[in-house]
């Protein structure tokens, strides 16, 4: 499988502060669950990654464009509609309002909560703007989808109906590449997994090797840990 996305000695320091150091990788699988610990630099690695920040060293390299787009962890609405702040990505893309509307209702539909469509995204519960956000970003169609946390302040259900669209999303072909704590997500819906610790890559290794025999003693007490 050629490599869709490279990165090439990437680093970012802030303020004096490593935070991403000398990361070289190669990224080629459809589903790519980057793990570590609180801090260890996932988010950061992924905002690298989908160009927001500016590395300091090395280089993110896209062998060929693709349409990118993003779910925060901590997700911003505008102080507008839930429907409406799915419609904005669109607007931008020139999408005219009628055709603007029904996909952004189908993108609601498809998270579901077609019934929040009239309701003001900043009132709604964490866990229904994260799945908001989901919408939004899928509404988009991007053949990269970049998720940090996507499920994080979601109950166990929620979580679960979340799993299974991102998992369709990858089946329709678009490329995943995603941060999570919760290892049985991991298992369930990487093809790989990339493990990151003080802003360093430990491993990146196919998901059941990663779970069957962690290379480093790092990411097996990270799984002995987080169970
Ligand atoms: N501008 C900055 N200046 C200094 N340190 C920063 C800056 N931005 C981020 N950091 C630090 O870099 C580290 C990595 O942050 P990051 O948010 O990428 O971690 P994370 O792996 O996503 O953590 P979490 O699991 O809590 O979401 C943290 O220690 C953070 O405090
Ligand atoms: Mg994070």
């Amino acid at each position: 499988m050629a490599p869709w996305l490279r990165l090439e000695a990437l680093g970012l320091t802030e303020n004096g502060v490593r935070i991403v150091e000398d990361v070289s990788l190669k990224v080629s699988h459809g589903r790519t669950l980057i793990l570590g610990p609180n801090g260890a630099g996932k988010s950061t690695l992924l905002r690298l990654m989908h160009g927001l920040l500016r590395p300091s060293a090395g280089h993110v390299v896209w062998p060929r464009a693709l349409m990118q787009a993003m779910v925060f962890q901590r997700p911003v609405m505008l102080r507008a509609t839930a429907l409406a702040n799915i419609e904005y990505g669109l607007k931008l893309r020139g999408i005219p309002a009628e055709a603007r509307r029904r996909q952004a209702l189908a993108a609601l539909t498809r998270v579901g909560l077609p019934e929040l469509a009239a309701r003001q995204a900043r009132r709604c519960s964490g866990g229904e703007q994260q799945r908001i956000a989901l919408a939004r970003a899928w509404a988009l169609a991007p053949q990269v989808l970049f998720l940090d946390e996507p499920t994080a302040s979601l109950d166990p259900h929620s979580s679960r109906e979340v799993e299974r669209i991102i998992g369709e999303i990858a089946e329709a072909g678009t490329k995943i590449v995603m941060t999570t704590h919760n290892l049985g997500q991991a298992r369930r819906l990487a093809d790989e997994v990339i493990y990151l610790e003080e802003g360093r890559v430990l491993e990146q290794t196919p998901v059941d090797e990663f779970f069957r025999r962690p290379r480093t003693s790092a990411a097996t007490t990270f799984i002995r840990d987080e169970r």
